[in-house]
């Protein structure tokens, strides 16, 4: 298409009098734009002839097909900004269309259709893919000024179902995320899951699933815009079953598609509706219509906002670094993330302690406190593998101190909870106080020159906890009034230094002396500052005022509740950065030192738990949903969360069982224990000044059902350790949703009150107040009930709204599922104790009576025990009535030390046809008091068999006549 028909297409829809609405408008645009999409197509044949489209195009939801609403669903904002003053003048100075509508949510101000931003001006092969070179087209109007003339597109097909594809400004480096990623691929991938097609003018790419036709990405329907400050792309979705993007909290798994406008930067934050929480994970997976699924990260992590529609459509803006997109084909949600975590890393296997039930609260006060609720904890006989120490345990909240007056001997104390098998964690903030005298942590860090700088080089001062030494606060004052008077100046420590790595762990490894910790909880890591940008403001630059400032919390400038943007920082070894590019990477940068330092010290795996996250934390991290409320839609919620953790690749994450703020009812606090006791990461944490929310502060009745809880979690742990040995080998999800497991099941798509762990055990919590009622739906597949053992007849199965199951208080419906064997270990009162107990295993039996499942052993805290083939892997296979075991992999250096004096005790059969007349195991048939089958819930039971762990064993069922 020539530029002057471009011209005159504009200036036709820029007629205010004559808008999109008149029918001789739309006739007219709607020839232009068919002509050029035979124009555009005619080009992208000529240049690609054989990067064509194959396959069949399954249905699609079809567009509304009333003209003026189709408009309005494929509007793209044009007018995204958070000033709404002469939004319309700019809008059309932007050369976008201004069309006030009713529809609620949906831009007044929109691209016109085919607006061309870019055009193709070169194309050149290369052996990884391709490389394009786009011209920006003079005559569109920008939007700040600052656009990049030319830009290059690189698109790599890295694997078959992997595609990179990235725009940047090859004449000049742009800040791009440092976290390492493998390197491209000398040799691009030949039989790739998609294809790639383009339209030269306007410039617009298509990706699409050559296995069935679906279009992944298709830009045409945006513009594309690269300005220095202001990035953003648009692309159509293949449906709405959209997921992932955060850290947010989100009301449903499924994103809601009604407009909404999300922004990612990092923030101390806690969670509520539409704002951006501390961690920042630019990812989501789409199922597509046909059951599909695939998955875009991109990589970038300036601050930024993403826009869905009901098109279905996602617009991206950024605020700097480039375009770079990552595509994963799937085809399966978990081979998404699997592909996803390929990339961006593995996550780590916590300890086998980390698995167990953790106990923390803000606000213990002193050490008398603490030792009443661990004596509580004992006196109940609940499990208790790690408690924690919140800032009180410090002297004035200063890190690497400690409070002898109210926590003197708690050295002692931690000691003393270790001999009886509970671990301890305790906190740092990253910010260091600078108004004390001969404080240790300061004096050496300013010697070091290890603290984030101003843009004059001066240290940059914000505030955080420490209040000014020696005085008195009032604390009848407001917040900010309180800050400001009376909280003392912070310092930052700028982490990609190696002097601050050095400086950070040599103060970790000095306090280890004084509290022999196990674990380090990182908080306020976004960074966290009371005042904003520094005590004394920042001043005007670009990067404290961008032009383009994200939908991001707080409404106010860029660098509200942190330090200013234009503060510098080390981005590597000869590299300085502003913080407008480094923001959202300080928790990553706090937590690689950190890890370091308690792998050097423990000389143990070890857990570092952080707040702020970024895709790749899970490779060394875990990570808690941070201060939610004591309420049941956030119990709710905390669901989802955990979910979008798992798809992030960071598994370990739980939200704080009972809730962070405001007194937690005790049936709010006994149900969420019913969740929690199914989060990977599995702490019950408690804002200060807040009733208590331990087990043992709710009396005997609440405590022994919360010990009974806890015990299903501990006797499934073997399994749940082996879920995280699937997801560090493999990137396996631990936590998953139904459609994650049954993504052909259009009805699983939305459901997100249910959760699985793997894809054996299926979790139906109540969430609501005064319910013992919970309505679950059960995919096809074999369910059996947890308890009893009891099968969910056919008719219930694919129930469209659910059935309802029967959950009294002390009640968390749990299935297993046909088909997958779950091992077990009886429990204890800690994973030290419950380790050393008989193994079991739970055989569900699928339509074919058939069942298979692995376990996963190492010594749960050594480090790299797979890296070192420190470990054994187990197979189990129920077929024809036979069950056996197999090494899959036998500790490489210490062969028999894992699994010396444990046992096999018992084997629990679900779904059998009909009553065993002999049960042989190892071909000696069983006596029939080791046995028992119930004909009510079909389910055989076999016990006492202790049964050396270290040797295989069959197991077979015979019956009087064949069932
Ligand atoms: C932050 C943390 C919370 C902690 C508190 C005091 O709000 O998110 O978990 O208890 O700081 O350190």
């Amino acid at each position: 298409m020539a530029k002057d028909d471009f011209e005159s297409l504009r200036s036709e829809a820029e007629k205010k009098s004559t808008g999109w609405t008149n029918p001789r408008v739309i006739a007219l645009l709607l020839v232009a734009i068919s002509c050029a999409a035979i124009l555009c197509t005619t080009l992208t044949f000529f240049l690609h002839p054989d990067q064509t489209v194959d396959g069949d195009v399954p249905p699609f939801e079809p567009l509304p097909t009333d003209p003026d609403e189709m408009t309005i669903v494929e509007r793209i904002n044009c007018y995204p900004d958070r000033n709404a003053g002469e939004a319309e003048r700019i809008c059309l100075a932007r050369g976008c269309e201004w069309q006030p509508t009713v529809v609620d949510g949906a831009p007044y101000c929109f691209f016109p259709r085919g607006h061309g931003t870019y055009r193709l001006v070169l194309e050149q092969e290369h052996t990884w893919g391709m490389r394009l070179t786009l011209e920006r087209e003079t005559y569109t109007p920008s939007f700040f000024g600052q656009d990049i003339q030319t830009l290059t597109l690189d698109i790599e097909f890295q694997s078959r179902n992997r595609l990179h594809f990235k725009f940047y400004d090859a004449s000049k480096p742009r800040f791009e995320v440092p976290i390492p990623l493998p390197p491209r691929p000398n040799e691009g991938a030949i039989n790739t899951d998609y294809a790639i097609t383009y339209t030269a003018r306007p410039f617009t790419i298509k990706i699409t699933r050559k296995s069935t036709g679906e279009i992944l990405w298709d830009t045409s329907i945006g513009a594309l815009i690269f300005e220095d400050q202001f990035l953003s792309i648009s692309t159509r979705l293949p449906s709405s079953n959209l997921y992932g993007f955060g850290e947010s909290e989100h009301r449903s798994f499924k994103h809601d598609m009604n407009w909404r406008t999300w922004g990612l930067f990092a923030r101390d934050q806690p969670p509520g509706d539409n704002i951006n929480l501390y961690g920042v994970h630019p990812f989501y997976m789409n199922v597509e219509y046909g059951g599909n699924a695939h998955g875009v990260l991109f990589f970038n992590l300036n601050a930024q906002d993403f826009t869905v529609q009901p098109t279905p459509a996602l617009t991206y803006r950024t605020v700097g670094g480039i375009l770079d997109f990552y595509m994963f084909l799937g085809p399966t949600p978990d081979h998404v993330i699997q592909q996803y975590t390929e990339l961006v890393g593995r996550p780590m296997i916590p300890p086998y302690w980390a698995l167990g039930y953790h106990l923390s609260r803000y606000g213990y006060e002193n050490l008398d406190n603490l030792q009443k609720v661990v004596a509580s904890m004992r006196e109940y006989d609940i499990p208790h593998d790690v408690q924690y120490s919140d800032i009180d345990y410090m002297k004035r909240n200063l890190d690497f101190t400690l409070d002898e007056e109210n926590f003197g001997g708690l050295g002692e104390f931690v000691e003393s909870i270790k001999a009886e098998g509970t671990r301890y964690i305790i906190m740092l903030d990253p910010a260091i106080s600078a108004n004390e005298t001969g404080y240790e942590p300061y004096d050496l860090g300013v010697d070091n020159d290890v603290f984030i700088k101003d843009e004059f080089g001066d240290l940059r001062y914000g505030k955080v906890w420490p209040d000014y030494p020696n005085i008195t606060v009032n604390s009848s004052v407001d917040w900010d009034t309180g800050v400001r008077l009376f909280r003392a100046y912070a310092v930052f420590p700028d982490y990609r230094k190696q002097a601050t790595k050095d400086w950070w762990i040599d103060q970790i490894t000095k306090f280890k002396e004084i509290i022999n910790f196990d674990g380090l909880w990182l908080d306020m890591n976004e960074p966290a500052n009371f005042v904003h940008g520094s005590v004394d403001g920042c001043s005007e630059n670009i990067y404290d005022l961008p032009p383009y400032v994200p939908r991001i919390s707080g409404g106010g400038p860029i660098y509200d509740k942190t330090i200013c943007m234009n503060s510098v920082q080390q981005l590597d070894d000869n590299r300085k950065e502003n913080h407008y590019n480094m923001h959202s990477l300080y928790g990553w940068s706090q937590t690689i030192p950190t890890v370091d330092a308690v792998q050097q010290l423990t000389g143990m795996r070890s857990l570092v738990v952080t707040r702020s996250t970024v895709p790749s934390s899970g490779t060394n991290s875990g990570h808690w949903l941070g201060d939610n409320g004591s309420n049941w839609p956030q119990l709710r919620y905390s669901i989802i969360g955990t979910l979008e953790f798992n798809l992030f690749g960071v598994p370990h994450v739980g939200a704080d069982i009972c809730g962070f703020f405001n007194d937690s009812p005790e049936d709010l606090c006994r149900r969420w224990h019913q969740v929690g006791a199914f989060y990977p990461y599995a702490r019950n944490h408690n804002g200060i000044r807040y009733q208590a929310q331990d087990p043992g502060s709710y009396g005997e009745e609440f405590a022994v059902s919360i010990r009974e809880l806890l015990h299903i979690r501990y006797r499934m742990l073997p399994y749940l350790y082996t879920l995280f040995y699937d997801a560090h080998t493999q990137g396996s999800t631990v936590v998953r949703s139904l459609m994650h497991e049954f993504t052909h099941d259009s009805h699983t798509w939305g459901i997100d009150r249910q959760f699985m762990w793997g894809s054996a055990l299926l979790i139906s919590p109540v969430l609501e107040e005064d319910t013992t009622v919970v309505r679950a739906y059960f995919p096809q597949a074999r369910w059996y009930d947890y308890y009893e053992g009891m099968e969910i007849s056919v008719e219930n199965l694919e129930v469209a709204g659910g059935i309802d199951l029967v959950a009294p208080r002390d009640v968390v419906p749990l299935h297993f599922r046909g088909g997958y064997i779950i091992p077990t270990q009886q429990p204890h009162n800690c994973t030290k104790f419950s380790r050393l107990n008989p193994f079991g295993l739970i055989v569900p039996l699928d339509e074919s009576m058939e069942a298979a499942g692995d376990l996963f052993w190492d010594d749960g805290d050594s480090i790299d025990t797979v890296e070192n083939g420190d470990y054994y892997l187990m197979r189990y296979i129920f077929s024809r009535h036979i069950l056996t075991s197999s090494f899959i992999h036998v500790p490489t250096n210490h062969p028999t030390a894992l699994f010396e004096n444990l046992a096999l005790d018992d084997i629990t059969i679900y779904g059998l046809e009909t009553e065993p007349s002999v049960v042989k195991f190892n071909g000696g048939a069983l006596d029939a008091s080791s046995f028992e089958f119930k004909a009510e819930t079909k389910v055989l039971s076999v016990k006492s068999l202790d049964h050396p762990m270290t040797d295989v064993f069959t197991l077979a069922i015979e019956f009087s006549e064949s069932p």
